[in-house]
């Protein structure tokens, strides 16, 4: 761990908010927000690795995103093939950096080019190890606790597994993060105080951070500034 941290969240999630202003505010199409939020997603994603953060969960591109215009989804979609590309790239430089990429989300209604690509970087990182980065693409938290819901469901119809031993550590093993931590923390840039359905399961007790740096200008300064208020604050998880 970098000296400078005594204490670090385990595991933070991002919501990469004001891309859409960051490019209205310099006369551009709101696709250039994207564009320099997936500079920003990079640059951040290697530097908490760097001062040893084990899990970040990003939130690129939610349910309710669909209902933007097709030209700007295209874009954003074409933002993560070039990712997906370049991973593939860079696979040993990736191995060599630990980062281990998981997905979650419905893969159901993405490009399946996207979606075998997705596979592929999953497959090839998975067994990174210094910092596990989640993508949630076409992720909905509500979705995915009803996700979790129909596979325990199924488990009871099964005979498998009676409905009084639903407990909330079962749920939690049918999400998408199953086997990682919960989150610490919740970082949301560009001045909403709102979680939008990111990880409501995993976020129960999450310490929550806000600033009003629209996300294409967030920089490392501005994460240690998260890390550092986060270590200031008090966390009782229900207790006194
Ligand atoms: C929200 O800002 C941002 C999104 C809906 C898209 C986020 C996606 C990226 C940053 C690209 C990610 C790429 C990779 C490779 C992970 P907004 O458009 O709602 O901003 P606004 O509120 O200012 O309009």
């Amino acid at each position: 761990m970098d000296s400078r941290f005594e204490i670090l969240p385990r595991h933070v999630g991002v919501i990469m908010d004001g891309n859409g202003r960051w490019a209205k505010k310099r006369g551009l199409p709101r696709g250039e927000g994207h564009k320099a939020g997936a500079r920003v997603f990079r640059e951040i994603t290697k530097y908490a690795r760097r001062i040893g953060i084990e899990y970040i969960t990003y939130y690129a591109f939610s349910t309710e995103n669909w209902n933007r215009p097709k030209e700007e989804i295209d874009g954003i979609m074409e933002l993560f093939r070039e990712y997906l590309f370049e991973s593939e790239e860079r696979l040993d430089e990736n191995e060599q950096e630990g980062m281990q990429v998981r997905f979650i989300g419905e893969k159901a209604g993405l490009p399946e080019d996207i979606v075998a690509l997705m596979a592929r970087a999953e497959q090839e990182t998975s067994t990174a190890s210094d910092i596990v980065v989640n993508l949630a693409i076409n992720y909905g938290g509500q979705a995915e606790i009803a996700h979790s819901a129909r596979e325990l469901a199924a488990a009871v119809a099964r005979g498998e597994l009676k409905p009084e031993e639903i407990t909330p550590d079962q749920i939690a093993q049918h999400l998408y993060t199953a086997g990682q931590p919960p989150l610490d923390l919740v970082i949301r840039p560009s001045g909403e105080y709102r979680l939008s359905n990111f990880m409501i399961w995993q976020a129960a007790y999450a310490e929550f951070w806000y600033s009003d740096v629209l996300w294409p200008d967030f920089t490392p300064a501005d994460f240690d500034r998260a890390m550092f208020d986060f270590a200031k604050r008090n966390r009782r998880f229900g207790g006194v």
